[in-house]
């Protein structure tokens, strides 16, 4: 653009002047080369990133044991995530990903996620650039105020252990949105993986329960995240969701086919829905290789926007979550790089202020209506199934009544018969 500009003005002089006409054309292949990179800056600290999915809490666990004390969050080593980063590529909001391992699912998933909640809690209220929101206005109140917003988000429905007093607790400690499955299975959703053998597909991809997980999210006002749930699973979703919906970082199936990508079919859902699909970096779902660069990236936006449109589409870059990204976006500095690109291939400034901000900004909104809706309606007493959960760490709740003597005459009793009758098989 300045270039046209610089060169009609021009023209005049640069007509009787060839070689300042050669160097003016230098100058502008200069500018342009420099154009799109500067553009990139300019439009986001105009209109920050609020990314769909980090796992830096996670990392937090495996390399400090969550000793937050031990380091300091401006500059972490062996992580793509702190803050001078964060700050560098433009980032004002993260969801941060609250995350257990599937293998806590039938054990102490509940505590483990507790402690990844006070983990973000801690880092989010001891760091003064950032700060914990839990609405759109606190979103865009922390933008004014130069702060880092943090979200949380749970990473997969073993978190609650089937227990929607739980999922409202969670919600009281902050959580504003839950993504349904991770790897695994839960009694009422199904995963994208088939990592773990736990609560095989049955009849339904959401069960009733499911369905009482979704309204129940829907009437706090908590994003339902359909990221690592199958397809079956996501469309069943679409299909049921009062509010819109996300997928926090997942890229398209279209362009490489993993299970964690998303199809063309599911897209058109979600554009019903007006859900948002937030663009997942990780090379490996990215380029389905190790190897991919911001080409590849690109993209898989050019394909979500012919598909639905990019009012739908935002960026959820997954990083600490896997484990090799794509050349020249490694870590969350980089982020600038996309926006690069996208201008190069003719994206509008009007389109990528949506990707960056107010398509997210929306669909939270178009959330919290949806909740504020329903504001007459009372928590769900649902419960599961108890032989649906098949959880031995579930204490089946009684009376903690002791055996009294005469029970216990009568226990021994029982005992002493059944060993009879036993034996008596045995000699037979
Ligand atoms: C965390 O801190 C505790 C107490 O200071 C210490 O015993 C433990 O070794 C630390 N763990 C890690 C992984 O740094
Ligand atoms: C992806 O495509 C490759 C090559 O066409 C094929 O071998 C593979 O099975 C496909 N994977 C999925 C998940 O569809
Ligand atoms: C990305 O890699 C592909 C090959 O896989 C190549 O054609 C393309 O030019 C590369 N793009 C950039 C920006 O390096
Ligand atoms: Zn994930």
């Amino acid at each position: 653009m300045c270039c046209g500009e610089t060169a009609s003005k021009a023209s005049d002089s640069l007509w009787v002047h060839p070689l300042r006409a050669l160097l003016a054309f230098s100058l502008c292949h200069l500018i342009s080369g420099y154009s799109e990179h500067d553009r990139a800056l300019e439009l986001m600290s105009k209109y920050p990133l609020i990314d769909g999915h980090n796992d830096l809490a996670l990392k937090l666990r495996i390399l400090h044991n969550n000793n937050l004390s031990q380091i300091n969050l401006n500059h972490v080593s062996k992580v793509a995530t702190d803050i001078s980063r964060l700050r560098a590529g433009h980032v004002q909001a993260q969801m941060f990903a609250v995350y257990v391992m599937c293998g806590a699912q039938q054990k102490d998933a509940v505590r483990l996620t507790l402690e990844q909640i006070d983990v973000v809690r801690r880092m989010c209220t001891e760091y003064q650039d950032f700060e914990l929101v839990t609405s759109a206005q606190g979103l865009k109140d922390s933008e004014m105020r130069h702060k880092i917003a943090c979200l949380i988000s749970i990473e997969g429905g073993h978190s609650i252990d089937s227990s929607l007093p739980a999922l409202r607790m969670f919600y009281q400690l902050g959580v504003r949105s839950m993504a349904l499955t991770h790897s695994c299975n839960t009694p009422w959703a199904e995963s994208s993986s088939n990592l773990y053998k736990v609560f095989l597909k049955r009849e339904s991809s959401l069960t009733q329960f499911g369905k009482d997980v979704v309204d129940e999210m829907n009437r706090l006002g908590m994003i339902v995240d359909l990221s690592h749930t199958s397809w079956a699973t996501a469309s069943a979703v679409l299909g049921y969701s009062k509010a819109p919906v996300i997928f926090s970082h997942s890229s398209s199936f279209s362009i490489c086919n993993h299970s964690r990508n998303v199809p063309d079919e599911l897209l058109r859902k979600l554009k019903k829905n007006q859900g948002l699909i937030m663009v997942n970096l990780y090379s490996h779902y990215v380029a389905c290789s190790d190897k991919a660069n911001v080409s590849h990236v690109a993209d898989h936006f050019d394909h979500i926007k012919r598909v639905i449109g990019a009012e739908s589409i935002g960026i959820g870059g997954d990083f600490d979550g896997g484990e090799s990204f794509p050349r020249g976006l490694e870590d969350v500095s980089k982020y600038p790089a996309i926006i690069q690109e996208l201008l190069r291939r003719n994206w509008t400034e009007s389109e990528l202020l949506g990707v960056l901000r107010t398509n997210f900004l929306r669909v939270f909104e178009d959330v919290e209506k949806v909740r504020d809706q329903r504001i007459l309606q009372k928590p769900s007493e649902a419960h599961i199934p108890l032989e649906q959960v098949q959880n031995p760490c579930r204490l089946v709740l009684r009376r903690p009544d002791f055996p009294s003597k005469a029970e216990e005459k009568s226990l021994s009793l029982l005992v002493l018969t059944s060993v009879l009758l036993l034996s008596s098989l045995f000699l037979d």
